[in-house]
């Protein structure tokens, strides 16, 4: 029994001695053979011999099941073992917010369109009104290329590149990477996103900007957004506006429930959002339009900045750092 280590093994072992003509059946038959006052013991012996085989047989068999399960379990998956989480990625909050602006002027028939990294100065300042002797110019601002090239500082090229490859009505929004020669610091990066907007027809003002923005600046903060126009100065616009939405970090009160003045704003009840205006004649002339046939708005925003306030972050470096931890909290 010892050397059996399968089934078969076992059946065998129980042919030889139980099975038809095994030997201890043979050994039974033979019991009719003997004298008759030897019979009974002859009879017992033979029983208690039986009984122990098969004893030992059932047992062989359990001990050749167990054997076979922890062979089965050592090669399987155990489905009760907890898994292993999986990570999901998500959406940088800077890509989100891009997305979700440029979402809300695609569903009110604007066209998303993107536009070189690489200007040249006529597309970057000339044919946007701003003369050469602008301190943007001087090189302190822009990262200049050999070629004479620079890296945009804003995305404000693609009104004139858009306005002189298509006749009017114009309506586009163009997102995208804009750069400056700034010193990187809690509100400043050498790089950064801008939503620059334009919408050219006849009989276009201010009053469709400011619905236009009231929209954007609900969609993005809430439901109770207004949108101020505080008079500005930009090249390329007359008049021109700096944008302002109620502050969302306090309901545009400037204070906090405990008292304090609200650190979003600084008290003031209002975040600036960027520049707009209505795009300067020399502009719509130099792109080949006539500014007495249509007029245009325009507008310029920094997407950190609409992430920031989004998301109630108080440090721009914080969305370009992108340590996974602070990633996962803004999912
Ligand atoms: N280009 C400006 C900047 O980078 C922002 C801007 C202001 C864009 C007014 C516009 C505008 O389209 O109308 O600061």
């Amino acid at each position: 029994m010892a050397g059996v280590d399968d089934e078969a093994g076992l059946e065998a072992v129980r042919v030889r001695f139980l099975g038809r003509s095994g030997e201890i059946t043979t050994l039974r038959r033979g019991i009719g053979a003997l004298p008759p006052a030897e019979r009974p013991d002859a009879g017992k012996v033979i029983n208690a011999a039986v009984e122990s085989l098969e004893a030992m047989l059932t047992e062989k068999s359990r001990e050749l099941g167990r054997r076979a399960l922890d062979a089965a379990l050592a090669t399987s998956i155990d489905v009760t073992f907890p898994g292993a989480p999986s990570r999901a990625g998500s959406l940088h909050p800077l890509r989100r917010t891009l997305e979700d602006a440029c979402g809300y002027f695609e569903r009110r028939g604007f066209a998303v369109v993107l536009g070189n990294e690489i200007e040249t100065e006529y597309y970057n300042f000339d044919a946007l009104n701003i003369p050469p002797d602008h301190p943007a110019r001087e090189g302190l601002d822009s990262f200049y290329l050999r070629s004479g090239a620079l890296l945009r500082t804003h995305t404000s090229p693609m009104q004139v590149r858009t306005m002189q490859a298509n006749p009017p009505p114009i309506a586009i929004v163009t997102p995208g990477k804009a750069y400056r020669r700034d010193a990187v610091d809690a509100r400043h990066s050498y790089m950064f996103h801008q939503l620059e907007g334009l919408l050219v027809a006849p009989g276009i003002h201010l009053g469709h900007l400011k619905g236009m923005l009231t929209g954007l600046f609900r969609e993005l903060f809430g439901p109770a957004q207004t949108v101020r126009f505080r008079p500005s100065f930009f090249p390329f616009t007359e008049p021109s506006a700096e944008i302002d939405t109620t502050c969302p970090g306090c309901a545009g009160s400037g204070s906090l429930a405990d008292g304090n003045a609200c650190r979003t704003c600084g008290g003031s009840g209002w975040i600036e959002m960027g520049g707009a205006g209505m795009v300067h004649p020399g502009v719509l002339r130099e792109s080949g339009y006539d500014p007495d046939a249509v007029s245009g708005w325009a507008f310029g925003m920094g997407i950190e900045r609409l992430a920031m306030v989004r998301h109630g972050i108080d440090d721009i470096r914080v969305l370009f750092e992108n340590d996974p931890r602070v990633l996962a909290q803004l999912a």
